[in-house]
C-alpha cells in the first residue's frame, strides 16, 4: 500500500517567516518580505497559521494571515506553494481562519481577490463566501494592466 504526503498546521506562523516571504515573494506583485511579515504580525489582533507537509522532515507549503478587530476578520493573505495545490492545504488554512475569527468574536470575514483568480475565488465560494463589492483597477501588473478587486464576505454565526 502506498500512502502520500500529509498535511498539518502549525499555529505559530512566526517560526516560518523566512518561507513565507519567499513564497509570498513568489507569488505577489507587491510581495511582503520578513520585516513586512513582522510588522503585520506585531498588530494587535493578527494571527496566521504554516501548513507543513510531513513526508518525514516536515516541510512548509503554505500559509494564510488574518486580522481580527472587534466583530471584524479579514483574511490579509493567503499563499500555497504551486507543488502542493489541489490538495486541500488552502481549504485547511482558510477553515483555521475562519476558526480563530469565530474564537475571536467576529461575525464577519472578508476578503479582497483578484478578478480572475479562479482557483482562490472558487476556494473562497465553497466554504460559502460571497461577493459584496468591487474596487476598479484595483490590482496593477508589472506589464501595466489593471484587475478589479472582489470584495468577499462571510457571516459567522457564532
Ligand atoms: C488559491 C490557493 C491558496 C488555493 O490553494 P490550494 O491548496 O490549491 O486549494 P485546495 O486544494 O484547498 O482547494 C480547495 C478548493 O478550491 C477550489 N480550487 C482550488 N484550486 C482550483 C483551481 N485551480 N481551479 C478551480 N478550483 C480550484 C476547488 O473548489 C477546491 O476544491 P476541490 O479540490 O475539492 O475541487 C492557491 O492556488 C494559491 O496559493 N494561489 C496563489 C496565491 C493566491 O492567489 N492567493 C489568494 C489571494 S486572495
Amino acid at each position: 500500500m502506498t500512502t502520500g504526503p500529509s498535511y498539518s498546521l502549525d499555529l505559530e506562523l512566526a517560526r516560518y517567516l523566512d518561507a513565507a516571504a519567499d513564497l509570498h515573494g513568489a507569488l505577489f506583485e507587491r510581495p511582503w518580505n520578513r520585516p513586512a511579515l513582522e510588522d503585520l504580525l506585531s498588530v494587535s489582533g493578527t494571527d496566521g497559521a504554516a501548513a507543513l507537509v510531513s513526508d518525514r522532515t516536515p516541510r512548509f507549503a503554505g500559509f494564510v494571515l488574518f486580522r481580527t478587530l472587534g466583530d471584524f476578520s479579514e483574511i490579509l493573505t493567503l499563499a500555497v506553494a504551486p507543488e502542493n495545490r489541489r490538495q486541500g492545504i488552502g481549504r485547511l488554512l482558510m477553515e483555521q481562519a475562519v476558526h480563530a475569527a469565530r474564537e475571536s468574536g467576529a461575525e464577519r470575514l472578508v476578503l479582497e481577490v483578484q478578478d480572475g483568480n479562479r482557483s482562490a475565488i472558487s476556494l473562497y465560494e465553497s466554504l460559502g463566501m460571497t461577493p459584496f463589492d468591487r474596487r476598479r483597477n484595483y490590482y496593477k501588473s508589472g506589464d501595466g494592466s489593471h484587475a478589479d478587486a472582489i470584495l468577499m464576505q462571510l457571516f459567522l454565526d457564532n
